[in-house]
């Protein structure tokens, strides 16, 4: 079942009814300010970081779900109602919402008058623009009163959820005009404000909570609507919110437009205050209500935006045989790039905006699926992450976007961390041929005093690896590696110890961590992104240094297959007590996805490769995604640590983790395998699993993290019971890594160091696709023609009319554009 529509020539999904099994969100904002908008206008914003400078309020978990957000109220003659139906949930004559690039568009219809809000956050500008078009479709004049709503959020969201004691008696405003000042802390020591302004006179204002909603009245049924008027309520401590009230009249057929600005302004400190020294400096909001305070500038601003978006997104562009294969590459999977990119894992309606920092691993995979679009943004973004690296390669596993320094509550040692950081580096330097970013000077624990080169950044990557082997020879697990929940050394029996933080006192002596418990994946991630080091260093002349590298790569080769190969796939660890995990040998968890995808693309054996790729699709594969192990745990193992914790079918315990989905369909296609690949990729993209949108819950335009696995419910006696349930939406690894095995492996355009390599691995049945590519200044018109039906297999390739051996279409500066032709066969 659907309940909504993709609309790709205005690149928008077409949201029908406002009963989503979920609220399904969008992004406003790419820069500084961000908003998420529910289909029904839920959500909030806040400026760079949703923890630090929360601008409004939200309540998750909250009782009806989806609650708090910038609503407007209508009270037409009695009949209460708002445009996108919720809070007040007046049955609608029509309601729409369409979810675009950067904007919202919602349409409600109520006794023929019509209101459509249009949202989104201009380029370079700190605020949300609101855009409200109200319409008299009857045939006689209509009188109706009109409210906005926004609650302002304390500053700190989790100081804000959690110290009333203090924050009841703080809360502070400002009105001037047609606009609402929050201004919280701003006598003493913030140097911030934010404000809600309308472009036209009003007809009064609440800025108190409880006298616009009243104590005992909710979101839906706020008293002043009630009432039919407002309180000119001036907001003392409790909750200061922002409300303009309008009295409207329409004749028959007329329309009036209103445009709000929720905006946020930081000022110089000497700067803050008018002569009066209290009142507010209202400077830079004044100008930017200004930008925004007529229709024709509104429409501008959303021409801008959707400039902007045309320009990203016309870097690849493709057009295969599946409509539902384009969706996704050519719209929504690079859009939710850079809402990753942009937000890490912070913000989303499963991530509560006070949990997590920008994560070490997150971001630079984050960077794999983003950096085509904006090449300049990623290159600063590793600049920042690096910086936060420790001299010996070790890794703080996340940092604070607002200071951009590691998080030492949560620290380091992470065992894949580093390896990520040779990957996105490699991938910006295949994208750009940028390779002076390996000469900056980049600080080692944000010290300027001990910066060093990016290269020695990398080099300190892949030798942490190398200086942190067990007794197999294979990396050490330490805390966990790219699987959190696999945490060897925690040996954890009391409740509320983090996985993540706590290790075992035993392991104090030997620093922290078991120096047995080895990671197979880790061995697998550091054999597939080793070569690309390997790689820079030869590009550099540093012949020896590479083939010392080499060395250590092609060693770790050998000891998978002495000590980690298993028969028919690679295991998953060593544990603390030098136990298999992940081996046919163990009760349950006898196969795990994670090393195989890496291991099958490292080149370490064909037969292990094939035999894996086999025991994949026997093993975990189901009509929804590949499940991460198999058999799910059906106990709690103190050894392997969270994983066990779940119940099985649910995340990292047999979940459909998205994620390393990707991993396999990258290794299926590298093998070959072009039609086992795109089934993986079909089963979990987004735009397949629209038709099954009731099952699937979440947002059929995007990615989550996890889909239930084939064990959900088995636990308690319902097997199966949320097999295909979508969770965690939005902010997830798995966008980039989707990104990256549909453009780059399936479709096999692969920015490579010495120019653009083309290599597809489609399914058999395709006759062929064609795609353009703007790679280094360039366009490549590119198309692939498939008359034998084969999965893969360059037969001639054809630059420019001329015949080039191999299927990498070599770079020539200067070249403006370049027609590259491939026969498969
Ligand atoms: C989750 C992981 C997550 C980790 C760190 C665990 O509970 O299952 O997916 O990465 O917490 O936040
Ligand atoms: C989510 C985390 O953000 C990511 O870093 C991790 O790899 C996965 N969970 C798997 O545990």
């Amino acid at each position: 079942m659907k309940f909504g529509h993709f609309d790709d020539a205005n690149r928008e999904y077409v949201i029908e009814t406002p009963r989503t099994p979920y609220p399904w969100i969008n992004y406003l904002g790419t820069q500084g300010f961000f908003s998420l908008i529910s289909n029904t206008a839920g959500g909030y914003s806040f400026y760079k970081d949703a923890r630090l400078r929360r601008i409004t309020r939200y309540r998750y978990n909250n009782v009806p779900i989806d609650m708090g957000g910038r609503y407007f109220y209508i009270n037409d003659n009695g009949t209460i109602w708002n445009p996108g139906w919720s809070p007040v949930k007046t049955e609608l004559d029509a309601y729409e919402c369409r979810h675009g690039m950067g904007y919202t568009i919602i349409t409600g219809k109520k006794n023929n008058l019509k209101a459509q809000v249009t949202f989104f956050v201009p380029q370079d500008y700190d605020g949300e623009v609101q855009q409200v078009v109200l319409t008299n479709e009857g045939s006689s004049d209509k009188t109706f009163k009109f409210w906005s709503f926004a609650e302002w959020c304390l500053w700190d969201a989790q100081d804000d959820c959690t110290n009333f004691q203090r924050n009841f008696s703080t809360g502070r405003v400002e009105i001037k005009d047609s606009t609402i000042y929050h201004k919280t802390e701003y006598r003493d020591r913030r140097n911030h404000y934010a404000f809600y302004s309308v472009n036209d006179k009003i007809d009064g204002y609440d800025t108190d909570r409880d006298t616009f909603i009243g104590l005992y009245n909710g979101f839906h049924n706020p008293q002043a609507v009630l009432d039919g008027k407002c309180g000119n309520s001036l907001a003392d401590g409790w909750s200061p919110i922002a409300s303009h009230f309008k009295e409207i009249t329409l004749k028959a057929g007329e329309s009036k437009t209103l445009v709000f600005v929720l905006g946020y302004v930081e000022m110089p400190v000497d700067k803050k205050f008018e002569a009066d020294g209290k009142t507010i400096n209202k400077e830079k909001a004044l100008a930017m209500i200004e930008k925004y305070n007529t229709p024709e500038k509104f429409a501008a601003g959303m021409k801008e935006l959707r400039a902007y978006w045309d320009k990203l997104l016309g870097i690849l562009n493709v057009n295969t045989p599946e409509d539902k294969v384009n969706r996704m590459v050519n719209i929504w999977n690079q859009y939710q790039c850079m809402v990753t990119f942009n937000l890490s894992r912070s913000a989303s309606y499963f991530e509560s905006g006070i949990g997590r920092g920008m994560g070490f691993r997150d971001s630079n995979q984050d960077i794999l699926g983003f950096v085509h679009q904006i090449p300049d943004r990623a290159r600063e973004r590793l600049i920042d992450i690096a910086s936060t690296q420790l001299e010996d390669g070790g890794c703080y596993h996340q940092y604070q976007p607002l200071t951009k320094k590691g998080n030492a509550d949560i620290g380091g040692d992470f065992s894949d961390d580093p390896l990520w950081m040779i990957l996105s580096v490699s991938a910006y330097i295949k994208e750009t041929g940028d390779w002076s970013i390996l000469d900056a000077k980049v600080p080692y624990d944000n010290d300027e005093s001990k910066a060093k080169s990016m290269l020695d950044h990398l080099t300190v990557s892949f030798y942490h690896i190398v200086n942190n082997l067990g007794p197999h020879g294979l990396p050490l697990a330490m805390r966990a590696d790219w699987n959190d929940c696999i945490n060897l050394s925690c040996f954890s029996d009391t409740p509320g110890e983090s996985f993540q933080t706590y290790t075992n006192p035993k392991f104090k002596a030997e620093g922290g961590y078991s120096k047995v418990a080895e990671s197979v994946f880790v061995a697998a991630l550091f054999t597939y992104v080793g070569p690309n080091f390997v790689g820079i260093l030869n590009h550099l002349g540093k012949k020896d240094e590479a083939a010392k590298a080499q060395a250590e790569i092609d060693k770790m080769k050998k000891v998978m297959m002495d000590s980690a190969w298993d028969g028919n796939w690679f295991m998953r660890a060593y544990d603390a007590n030098g136990q298999k995990m992940g081996s046919k040998e163990c009760e349950e968890g006898q196969i795990f996805i994670e090393p195989q995808g890496f291991a099958i693309m490292s080149d370490i054996d064909k037969d292990a490769a094939k035999k894996t790729l086999a025991a994949i699709d026997e093993r975990l594969n189901t009509k929804h995604g590949l499940v991460l192990n198999n058999p799910a745990f059906s106990k709690y193992y103190i050894q392997y640590g969270e994983i066990s914790t779940y119940p099985g079918g649910y995340k990292e315990n047999a979940g459909i983790f998205t994620h390393n989905n990707a991993w396999i369909i990258c290794a299926a296609a590298y093998a070959g395998e072009g039609d086992q690949a795109f089934k993986y990729y079909s089963e979990i993209a987004p735009a397949y699993t629209e038709e099954t949108s009731d099952l699937h819950k979440t947002e059929p335009y995007v990615y989550g993290q996890m889909i239930g696995g084939k064990d959900a419910g088995s636990d308690i006696g319902q097997t199966e019971k949320n097999f295909g349930q979508g969770k965690n939406s939005w902010l997830t690894g798995t966008a980039a890594w989707n990104m990256v095995a549909i453009s780059q492996y399936i479709l096999g355009i692969q920015p490579d160091f010495d120019g653009l390599k083309v290599d597809p691995s489609i399914p058999a049945n395709w006759d062929g696709f064609t795609a353009t590519r703007l790679f280094r200044g360039a366009k490549y018109n590119i198309t692939i023609k498939n008359p034998s039906h084969v999965c893969k297999g360059v037969k001639s390739l054809v630059v420019d009319g001329q015949a080039v051996e191999g299927c990498v279409v070599p770079f020539v500066e200067g070249k403006k554009e370049v027609n590259v032709e491939i026969t498969l066969g």
